[in-house]
């Protein structure tokens, strides 16, 4: 018995050590863990933490951090960040010792309006946001899931271009970024915001983008820069001059829109989203309005009833049209005598392209035909609706239209809308002539409703320029006190007999000639009628080539 019980009790002490032993180990384990976290923080906040002094210089240029950038656009809290302590793995030129930080750009997921994007944003503070191999990897590699997920891919570049320092790996990686823009061209939004410099090729990857935002005053684009210029041309440049916002958003049309602060830019940019799917398998959402489908635009009878020749802008027709007087226009400062954006109609999205008599009497040119042949593109890829809006005289006339390529320009806007198989709308205002007019959507492109209003003169050119063609020699035989005279007569002749809508609507050319003030609500309708002509999952445009 004595025996039982002490055994009993060695067993009890064993057990006790063993417990206090599992206990030891529990709490060791647990610190341990603990530590790791701590380290991980530790880690993942430096990670996320700039040199003040970067900071400081990144704030006197007037500029954001990349990641107050992501803050600022970004719905609150949505940001998913990932590969935060990708290290870049080359060992020349010092940049080991050199602890950059993600290796100069920030990657990951967010939401705008509650909708996924994928996004990146370069780190000025680091080694100039420049361009190394492990960056060029972290891009690439959310722009391959941002691909298989269908989602838009927003970039927010701000950097000195390809990173010296990593040679050849560096424009390697440039190489897989450009390759991804394409692939993702036509099939997932994507939209370059420029922030501060982006220079030499690296420009290339938001040219293959859809739409090029800038902030006056801070950002910068060239291929090469004031001092090469310099070298290489002997002019005199400086860096705004050569490629701030407004070199590019009116000159070169490279950027689509400017701000003037980069808050400004974040709001527009959250807004065009809106009007966008998220991929070309989807279209864009529709949206409650108070607007009635019904509501006249009486602004409309104005126009009919004004001299076309008489330039006035062509907003005011399509803020009339619009929902709620709405309009998102894109590419506002370049190539004015054509404008393009975004409405919305019966609270639908609808791409609208139009002529504006307020700039170059709205005939197309070189720019004009680019700018609009590429919206066009843009809206088949994405299942956008297109309002097409005409009172054109013509192709721009002029050795330095002919010799710049207008029939090389001009044909990309016939091949656009004759390529679109989204739903195409349009409008007649005043005047169509000639080869304009087959370019503007006309019927034989397949326009889908072809409506004029009365006043519409639809003819092969303009009546005065037609008359003094096919009676020339009468009008040089006639005494010099009657020519004029003699022209009014034959100029009011023709235009009855040609220079209205009715000769095209008798023969289906025009599907209807309609009453001004009845427009918006013949084209809701026509957008309701054409709401399933095509099925985005059968979406036949891939690609959206900047052209
Ligand atoms: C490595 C770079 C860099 C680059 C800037 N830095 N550009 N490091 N490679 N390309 C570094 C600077 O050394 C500096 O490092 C820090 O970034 C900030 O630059 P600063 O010059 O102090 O800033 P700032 O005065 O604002 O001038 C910015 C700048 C200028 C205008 C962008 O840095 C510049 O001109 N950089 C070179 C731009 C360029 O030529 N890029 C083209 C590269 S070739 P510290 O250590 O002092 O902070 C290219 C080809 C791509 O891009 C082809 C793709 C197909």
């Amino acid at each position: 018995m004595e025996e039982a019980v002490k055994k009993e009790t060695k067993n009890s002490g064993a057990k006790d050590a063993a417990v206090k032993e599992v206990k030891e180990t529990k709490s060791n384990k647990e610190e341990e863990v603990a530590q790791s976290i701590k380290i991980f923080r530790k880690n993942i906040e430096a990670a996320r933490t700039s040199p003040a002094d970067k900071v400081e210089a990144q704030k006197k240029k007037g500029k954001f951090t990349a990641r107050e950038r992501l803050q600022y656009l970004l719905d609150e809290n949505s940001f998913f960040e990932i590969r935060t302590l990708a290290k870049s793995r080359c060992t020349d030129f010092g940049i080991k010792d050199k602890d950059l930080k993600g290796d100069g750009v920030i990657t990951g997921f967010g939401r705008i309006n509650g909708r996924e994007v994928a996004i990146f944003a370069q780190d000025f503070t680091q080694l100039g946001g420049s361009l190394g191999l492990a960056h060029a990897q972290k891009i690439a590699y959310i722009m391959d899931l941002a691909l298989e997920a269908k989602i838009p891919v927003i970039g927010l570049l701000d950097s000195g271009g390809a990173r010296i320092q990593e040679g050849v790996d560096s424009l390697d990686g440039y190489g897989e970024i450009f390759y991804r823009n394409v692939k993702a061209s036509g099939v997932i939004p994507q939209i370059s915001v420029i922030l501060g410099p982006c220079a030499g090729g690296a420009v290339y990857s938001p040219a293959l983008t859809d739409y090029i935002f800038m902030v006056d005053g801070i950002s910068h684009m060239f291929v090469t820069g004031p001092g090469v210029v310099k070298s290489a041309t002997g002019e005199d440049v400086d860096f705004d001059t050569l490629g701030g916002s407004k070199a590019h958003s009116q000159k070169s049309g490279v950027c689509h829109m400017v701000a003037n602060s980069e808050q400004d830019c974040f709001r527009q940019l959250r807004d065009l989203l809106t009007f966008l799917p998220q991929n070309c398998f989807e279209k864009p959402l529709s949206t409650s309005t108070i607007d009635s489908p019904d509501r006249k635009t009486p602004f409309l009878e104005k126009v009919a009833g004004m001299n076309p020749k008489m330039p006035f802008r062509i907003q005011h027709v399509i803020w009339e049209l619009a929902d709620e007087n709405k309009f998102f226009e894109i590419h506002r400062d370049f190539a004015k005598n054509v404008v393009v954006g975004f409405i919305r109609m019966g609270g639908e999205v609808v791409g609208v392209v139009a002529n504006n008599s307020d700039h170059l009497g709205g005939a197309l040119d070189l720019h004009a035909s680019d700018k609009a042949a590429r919206f066009v593109r843009f809206l088949n890829a994405f299942n956008i609706p297109i309002l097409t809006l005409v009172d054109i005289g013509g192709y721009l006339p002029g050795v330095e239209q002919e010799h710049g390529g207008i029939i090389r320009h001009g044909a990309k806007l016939l091949y656009a809308y004759s390529e679109a198989s989204v739903p195409k709308i349009t409008l007649v205002l005043r005047k169509a002539y000639g080869g304009a007019y087959i370019a503007m959507s006309s019927k034989y492109l397949r326009g889908d409703f072809n409506f004029a209003l009365p006043s519409a003169e639809i003819a092969v050119m303009g009546p005065r320029g037609a008359i003094e063609i096919l009676y020339s020699k009468d009008i040089k035989a006639a005494p010099k006190d009657k020519v004029e005279e003699i022209k009014e007569r034959l100029t009011k002749e023709y235009a009855e007999k040609f220079a209205s809508p009715y000769q095209t609507a008798s023969t289906g050319s025009i599907d209807e000639v309609i009453e001004p003030s009845n427009a918006r609500q013949r084209i809701i309708r026509a957008l309701r009628i054409l709401k399933n002509k095509r099925d985005p999952k059968n979406n036949p445009q891939k690609g959206n080539i900047p052209l």
